[in-house]
């Protein structure tokens, strides 16, 4: 089958991600004769240094027009004294909302064989990590109302969290779902003991927990999900939180797995199209020097078979292959704890797509 991907390297490490994803389609394209045709992009500071937007329409246009988009990631030091409103981030933003992305699936899975790179201790990660992380992407304090200022001399500045009841519903109903594919087990991550916005989700999903009878639904203060998160990871299923939680637990997610550079990302919405990325940022520091891990953003790739292209075999033979070369002892530099062998970027991706 023929499919239009639009590919947006980014910033930092994100042309390296990027590289090794394609190569891994490539890899998959030959084997399962697929067709995936990929247009570049302009997004985030790479955008910015071309056009002056961190996302230029001609891009949305584009991305708009394609089946699925692959993003590596944005942002870096050299943009960081730029104005807010047009900093690399607030293209990713524009993309997220202007695609009407609502859903983002983070999926923490421990794979076996990299277990010594969680920091977690042993007896802890003995019992397994696989839950997914379902954050709401398109609302609450990323998008909602913000101001600074100066009142009777006195600096000031805010960043409203807001969410109307259909906002809460949509994602809600995903969460549910996802929970239904999965071990029926969903928590709401929240702050209802301080935020109204909180107590509005816990009424929405108490709702929707009438359709779902079979899905056992929980609630969990956000600062105690913090700490349940390292204390207990196996106790988690599926966790619905709002945009800016679901930002911080999903990093903490990511590192009890091993690495930050092993969590991809699907930003979906409800029809076949996505966006698929890893959840790590642009890493500047190692830019360029082949040592940043690619899994995450092939993992995101496999993601992007099986949710925008219904290709289930072939996202699994992508998940095979890396839990392979990782069974074989291959690793990149943030997952190596003293046992196996340290390989580069390129090296990964190449082993990866020589697997499948
Ligand atoms: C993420 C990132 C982004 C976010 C940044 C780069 C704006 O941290 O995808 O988790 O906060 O959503
Ligand atoms: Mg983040």
């Amino acid at each position: 089958m023929d499919f239009k991907i639009a590919v947006i390297k980014g910033d930092g490490v994100g042309p390296e991600i990027v590289d090794e994803g394609l190569k891994v389609l490539d890899k998959i394209a030959q084997k399962y004769n697929h067709k995936f045709e990929y247009t570049n992009v302009l997004g985030g500071g790479a955008a910015i240094d071309v056009t002056g937007e961190p996302l230029p329409k001609e891009s949305l246009d584009t991305c708009k027009a394609s089946d699925a988009v692959l993003l590596g990631a944005v942002g870096g030091p050299k943009w960081d004294n730029i104005e807010s409103s047009k900093r690399p981030e607030k293209g990713l933003l524009a993309l997220r909302s202007g695609l009407g992305l609502f859903v983002n699936l983070r999926p923490a899975t421990m794979h076996e064989s990299i277990k010594e790179a969680s920091p977690l201790r042993a007896d802890i990660v003995e019992k397994g990590v696989d839950f997914v992380v379902v954050r709401e992407l398109t609302g609450g304090i990323y998008f909602g109302e913000r101001k600074t200022g100066v009142e009777n001399g006195v600096e000031f500045a805010y960043d409203v969290e807001k969410y109307d009841e259909n906002e809460i519903r949509r994602i809600g109903k995903k969460a549910f779902e996802t929970a239904m594919i999965r071990n029926k087990k969903l928590t709401c991550v929240d702050k209802a003991n301080v935020l109204d916005s909180s107590k509005l989700w816990r009424k929405v999903l108490n709702e929707l927990a009438k359709d779902y009878p079979e899905v056992e639904l929980s609630y969990m203060y956000v600062d105690n999900a913090a700490m349940q998160l390292v204390k207990d990871p196996s106790q988690f299923d599926v966790i619905v939180t709002n945009n800016i939680f679901g930002d911080i637990i999903s990093d903490e997610a990511s590192m009890i797995t091993g690495s930050i550079g092993m969590l991809p990302s699907a930003s979906v919405r409800g029809d076949d199209f996505g966006m698929y990325e890893p959840i790590h940022g642009s890493a500047p520091d190692i830019a360029g020097q082949n040592v940043v891990n690619p899994i995450a953003t092939i993992l995101s790739v496999a993601m992007m078979l099986r949710y925008s292209f219904k290709l289930e075999e072939e996202a699994k033979a992508i998940e095979t292959a890396v839990t392979n070369v990782l069974n074989a002892g291959y690793r990149t530099k943030d997952i190596y704890n003293g046992v196996g062998e340290v390989v580069g970027t390129k090296e990964m991706g190449d082993l990866i797509a020589k697997e499948i």
